[in-house]
């Protein structure tokens, strides 16, 4: 059955503007050279919560590095999370990782082009499982995300919430009703290109919208007021102590995260919550480990902005006079490292701001 909203709508001639728009105005951009299947699945991963123009060199890179699924599953973890260092949403590339890992054991190499196969994939939600069916095979099926539920919420005059997950199995429906069948692939980009570039969060450029005149919105001037989404909590304040341990030989002590959670498997310099307005805590924690020296700071403060926490970090420093043996193990987990080796690691940007300001080779 169709939805109500589309009882009225005229497809064919909605999907001709679009796909003709595409035509002429699509953005060069790399993952559009060829349709390859692996391309376009990590391409769409690294867009997700991120702009086009921060994922471009990310993407390239990625591709030297790892030019086919294969060759992206033989590859160590820590290697593809150093080439994922900065992009942020680390799970995005464990979960690339582990699937492509999947792909090249049970369908040698091959990404698959079915709606069940490509679903099972860790890490591929409806968006992206819609994005590569679409974009690499052809197939007429939805790829909703925000940028999408933004243009069609103002070409129905939807007002249901977006930030609901109900409300994206509504967009889905609608574009079941309205794909192209013969080029599902630039409907669904088209759509996506219109969000990046015509159909924009505020101020929508309307006058040169090639869809004008299929829009609800446009025609009744509501095009600001949609999409309605729930506004967010604003994230919580983390104060936090970090410090900077450099033994007389040249090292530094670093620090593996945990294997699940935020951040999960990066490198770091060792931190605790705040406890204390003063240095007692941090102290007391460098005292368990057993390091003796003087602590020193702060030295630099570091703000990073999570969704749903903020990370404000006071740095300090400490020479160390002593330190545990276990320390320069080659595998454990809080390991003195060479400062020219530290580089080698993966850590996040707050932490990468830590090195650039503290650590001198
Ligand atoms: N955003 C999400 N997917 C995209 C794509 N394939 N091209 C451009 N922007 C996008």
């Amino acid at each position: 059955m169709p939805a109500t909203e589309t009882e009225t709508f005229h497809a064919e001639g909605f999907q001709r503007d679009l796909i003709g728009w595409f035509e002429e105005n699509q953005r060069d951009l790399p993952w559009r050279e060829d349709q390859d299947p692996y391309k376009v699945w990590v391409s769409e991963i690294m867009l997700q919560q991120t702009r086009v123009d921060t994922v471009i060199p990310y993407f390239q890179r990625f591709m030297s590095l790892f030019p086919t699924a294969s060759d992206l599953a033989k590859a160590e973890e820590e290697t593809v999370l150093k080439a994922w260092e900065g992009l942020g949403y680390y799970s995005r590339a464990r979960n690339l990782h582990q699937a492509v890992k999947e792909v090249d054991e049970k369908y040698g190499g091959t990404v698959p082009n079915s709606k069940e196969g490509v679903h099972s994939l860790k890490g591929v939600g409806p968006y992206t499982a819609g994005a590569i069916l679409s974009i690499a095979y052809g197939i007429p099926a939805p790829a909703v995300d925000g940028n999408v539920m933004r243009v069609l919420s103002r070409i129905f005059t939807v007002y249901d919430d977006i930030s609901k997950a109900k409300t994206r199995k509504k967009f889905e429906e609608i574009i079941e009703d309205i794909i192209s069948r013969e080029n599902p692939s630039f409907f669904n980009q088209g759509l996506m290109e219109l969000g990046a570039l015509i159909c924009t969060p505020t101020k929508p450029a309307c006058l040169i919208c090639p869809v004008q005149k299929h829009c609800k919105a446009r025609e009744e001037g509501v095009q600001e007021l949609l999409p309605v989404k729930a506004k967010k909590k604003p994230p919580k304040p983390l104060d936090m102590k970090a410090v900077v341990i450099e033994d007389d030989d040249g090292h530094v002590l670093i620090e593996r995260r945990p294997d699940t959670g935020l951040l999960a498997k990066l490198w770091q310099f060792p931190n605790i919550e705040a406890e204390s307005e003063d240095i007692t805590d941090l102290e007391t924690f460098i005292d368990q480990l057993d390091i003796e020296g003087e602590v020193t700071g702060p030295v630099q403060h570091v703000k990073h902005i999570f969704s749903h926490i903020v990370w404000e970090i006071d740095v300090f420093v400490l020479q160390a006079s002593k330190a545990p043996d276990q320390f320069y193990e080659a595998d454990a987990p809080l390991r003195f490292v060479r400062k020219e080796e530290v580089e080698w690691y993966p850590f996040p940007v707050s932490h990468q701001k830590i090195i650039k300001q503290n650590i001198k080779v």
